[in-house]
């Protein structure tokens, strides 16, 4: 371990968040966990002096405060905009050493959904500022305890798997494992102000990654439905309330495929990140 010992950790009972917590504490860092329901609500911290208090004494600031869908009292423009800004701010005016922020895939010059822009803007903030930055974009994560990982087991198991679209678009999912080993290899290199997209080794299409599910549990493939894309959105408008991440900006985003290459993240790790099939062993 670096010198960085006191770990502030935003968004610590999250699905990303917990991982975290549990693999710094075993390291031997000194972690001080926040969230929502722990009494810090992002939507109070939009200042740079409201992180003050929270700043004293600690070295590495990671962000993993997210939502993917909008409700009345949680906005993307406040909670990953907003008060991330301050607290980099913060960071940079109070001497913090490191600061990781959980961002994601798509939140680059392509952008274009609310999700995307606004965690690209706090993601902008942070590497304008004069400090040891990571921005770490992953795909999706997947592992015990993650809750859309929950949705597509779900659909996996139906006798017959709705797909949006001809689901014929890429995604690249990586273990939440690797993104853990990512940010500890944040907190020891010494080349920093980074950018990485945390991707798993290799695209498949997102029909494959539901079907993978089955092989784990030595199921045969299931048939398919497609459900045309327009038809898909206008379904999505009355079942996002039952399923949210069903909000049609989501399901652009899954068309719209994510994906990247994997070479920057497997020299950072000094190896490839577990495919599917080694992933879901674990699970
Ligand atoms: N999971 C993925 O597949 C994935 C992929 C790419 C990027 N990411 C990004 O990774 C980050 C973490 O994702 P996750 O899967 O761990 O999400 P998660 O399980 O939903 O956890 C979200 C965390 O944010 C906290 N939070 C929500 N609203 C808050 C508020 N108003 N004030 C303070 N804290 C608040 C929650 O705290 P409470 O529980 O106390 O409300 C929780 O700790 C997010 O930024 C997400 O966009 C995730």
């Amino acid at each position: 371990m670096t010198n960085l010992k006191k770990v502030l950790l935003t968004g610590a009972t999250g699905f990303i968040g917990r991982q975290l917590h549990t693999a710094l504490q075993e390291k031997g860092y000194e972690v001080v966990p926040i969230s929502r329901s722990m009494g810090i609500d992002f939507n109070q911290m939009t200042s740079i002096e409201s992180w003050h208090p929270y700043l004293e004494g600690v070295d590495v600031v990671i962000n993993a405060v997210g939502i993917i869908v909008e409700t009345r009292g949680q906005k993307f423009e406040i909670l990953h905009q907003q008060a991330p800004s301050a607290l980099f701010r913060a960071c940079s005016r109070m001497g913090v050493k490191r600061v990781i922020q959980i961002s994601a895939l798509g939140a680059d010059d392509q952008a274009c959904t609310p999700y995307q822009l606004s965690k690209k803007a706090a993601d902008d903030v942070l590497r304008s500022l004069q400090l040891d930055w990571f921005v770490l974009r992953p795909s999706l994560v997947y592992g015990l305890g993650g809750s859309s990982m929950q949705v597509f087991q779900r659909l996996s198991m139906l006798p017959i798997i709705p797909l949006v679209g001809d689901g014929q678009y890429y995604v690249q999912p990586i273990h939440i494992s690797d993104l853990v080993a990512t940010v500890r290899q944040c907190l020891d290199v010494k080349q920093t102000q980074r950018t990485l997209d945390v991707v798993g080794p290799a695209p498949l299409t997102f029909e494959d990654w539901l079907q993978s599910f089955r092989k784990r549990r030595q199921r045969a493939p299931a048939r398919t439905i497609c459900i045309p894309f327009n038809l898909m959105l206008a379904l999505a408008k009355f079942g996002r309330f039952f399923i949210p991440l069903l909000h049609p900006d989501n399901l652009r985003m899954l068309r719209q495929g994510n994906v990247a290459d994997v070479k920057p993240l497997a020299e950072f790790l000094g190896r490839l990140p577990l495919s599917v099939e080694e992933g879901l062993c674990l699970i």
